[in-house]
């Protein structure tokens, strides 16, 4: 017994290992911009990282934007719940707000989805990190937040 639980947590560390790796950004977001921190005081490009990482399977780096650039929304073939949902969007938004960037509207980011999740996120959210709750409200409240 106490072999299966040591194994256990050693399972669950490498696993955390592994996640911890497998994202991260590059982002900075301007100092103005520290509400949109989750409580372990992560940006909003570091948890989208996460997210995105999640979604895709994949190890993914939400790289800074350069002036003039957008975050592009899911291709047709990424299009799935997991990205075209207000709780990624939302993050993705701020993510580029936050570095005082151009990000696209709710219908832009969606125009590959099929089907789109409102305040939720469809997966467990990954171990290492915490989605804010502002990010799980309505998406027209999020838009006037983010443009106020
Ligand atoms: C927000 O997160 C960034 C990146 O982790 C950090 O540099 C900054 O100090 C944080 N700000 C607040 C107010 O938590
Ligand atoms: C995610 O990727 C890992 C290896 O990179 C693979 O073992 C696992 O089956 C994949 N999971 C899903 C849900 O695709
Ligand atoms: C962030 O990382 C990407 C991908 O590695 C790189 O192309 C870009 O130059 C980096 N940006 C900054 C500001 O470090
Ligand atoms: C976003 O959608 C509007 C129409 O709602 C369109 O005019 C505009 O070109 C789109 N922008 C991008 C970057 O796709």
């Amino acid at each position: 017994m106490a072999l299966n639980v040591s194994l256990w947590s050693f399972l669950l560390y490498a696993f955390s290992l592994r996640l911890v790796r497998g994202q991260t950004t590059n982002a900075t977001c301007v100092s103005s911009y520290g509400w949109a921190n989750n409580t372990l005081g992560q940006s909003p490009c570091l948890v989208a990282a996460y997210l995105v990482t999640a979604c895709l399977n994949t190890s993914f780096l939400v790289p800074a934007l350069p002036e003039s650039n957008h975050y592009a929304g899911p291709t047709t073939s990424q299009a799935n719940l997991c990205e075209c949902n207000t709780v990624t969007y939302s993050l993705i938004s701020a993510c580029a707000d936050c570095q005082n960037r151009e990000y696209l509207n709710w219908g832009n980011w969606t125009a590959n989805c099929a089907v789109v999740a409102i305040g939720l996120f469809p997966k467990p959210v990954p171990a290492g990190t915490v989605v804010p709750q502002w990010a799980y409200i309505n998406i027209n409240s999020v838009r006037l937040r983010l443009t106020c």
